[in-house]
């Protein structure tokens, strides 16, 4: 998992940051689908639980961070 990265808004709805998604993820992430990750941080952050417009960006970011 990356620890080396720059920070930048990913959900504006609800003001989640990069580094939100990597605290969120280390918090037992088991590397498992994709999308149980993705409902896990939402779950956590509530990324994407506003207009639902980040949905994309915040599945990329996922997979960026689990396999860098
Ligand atoms: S930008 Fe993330 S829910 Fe709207």
């Amino acid at each position: 998992m990356k620890d080396v990265y720059e920070d930048r808004i990913i959900c504006n709805c609800k003001k989640v940051y990069y580094s939100d998604i990597v605290k969120a993820l280390q918090q037992g992430s088991n590397l498992s689908e994709i999308e149980e990750e993705f409902k896990r941080v939402q779950e956590i952050t509530k990324a994407s639980t506003g207009c639902g417009g980040c949905h994309d960006k915040v599945l990329d970011v996922i997979s960026e961070i689990l396999n860098p």
